[in-house]
């Protein structure tokens, strides 16, 4: 079959919101302002430089260059403290299953994430090897929504991007697969995700059948 899989990384394979979150919060405490689990939600998906940019809003601190540099740093130091800590036990529920699945069926997997700390963390959960290409926050130019990161993605596993099937948990990603003319599939609340093509919960509420059937469309 000419169809492939491409999977955003944060909150559709491991959930690491909540380390974002903790360390985008200590930061937040540090410069005087709270920073809350809701206001959380507009980072993801969202660039490490553009979330510190809507923190620093959030705060209304101006920053000069040099100390925005350091606080993206320091962000990345304490986030890297929890991902030291990460293991197998903390990918999200059947996304194995999953990978598994179109292992054996022969289907291109890739992996499309804003994160520069993506390779990393697939491999201190053990799933780097399922990946045939991971294009992350090192390869792109262009921020979700822009489709950037999809697109090298799919010319990456040398299929056209109407045929490949985009796994996302943020608004900005889901908006990028269909910039890309992808398929796209909503990992989360529905009501949040609703340009997308499909919605699940997470991977339990979705069948296999699901995917042969998606497969046979193509
Ligand atoms: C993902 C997360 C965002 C995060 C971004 C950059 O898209 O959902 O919350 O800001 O990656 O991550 P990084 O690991 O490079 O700071
Ligand atoms: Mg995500």
């Amino acid at each position: 079959q000419n169809i492939g899989f491409i999977f955003d990384l944060d909150g559709v394979i491991v959930d690491t919101a909540k380390y974002h979150f903790l360390a985008w919060k200590k930061l937040a405490n540090e410069l005087g302002f709270e920073f809350t689990i809701e206001q959380n939600e507009m980072f993801k998906g969202v660039s490490r430089k553009r979330c510190l940019e809507i923190l620093l809003d959030i705060g209304k601190v101006t920053a000069t260059q040099e100390q925005f540099n350091t606080w993206m740093h320091d962000k990345n130091v304490d986030y890297l403290a929890y991902i030291e800590k990460m293991d197998a036990s903390e990918i999200l529920p059947e996304v194995p299953k999953v990978l598994e699945f179109l292992k054996k069926n022969k289907i291109p997997i890739a992996l499309g994430s804003a994160s520069k700390n993506a390779r990393p963390i697939l491999k201190k959960v053990g799933l780097l090897a399922y990946f045939d290409a991971i294009l992350d926050g090192n390869n792109v130019t262009k921020a979700k929504p822009d489709p950037e990161v999809f697109l090298l993605a799919a010319k990456e596993i040398n299929i056209a991007p109407e045929n490949c099937i985009v796994f996302e948990d943020a608004v900005a990603g889901i908006a990028a697969a269909n910039n890309a003319k992808m398929t796209s599939i909503g990992i989360g609340d529905a009501s949040i995700l609703v340009e997308a093509k499909y919605n699940f919960k997470d991977f339990t509420e979705m069948s296999l059948d699901f995917i042969k059937e998606l497969i046979g469309k193509k």
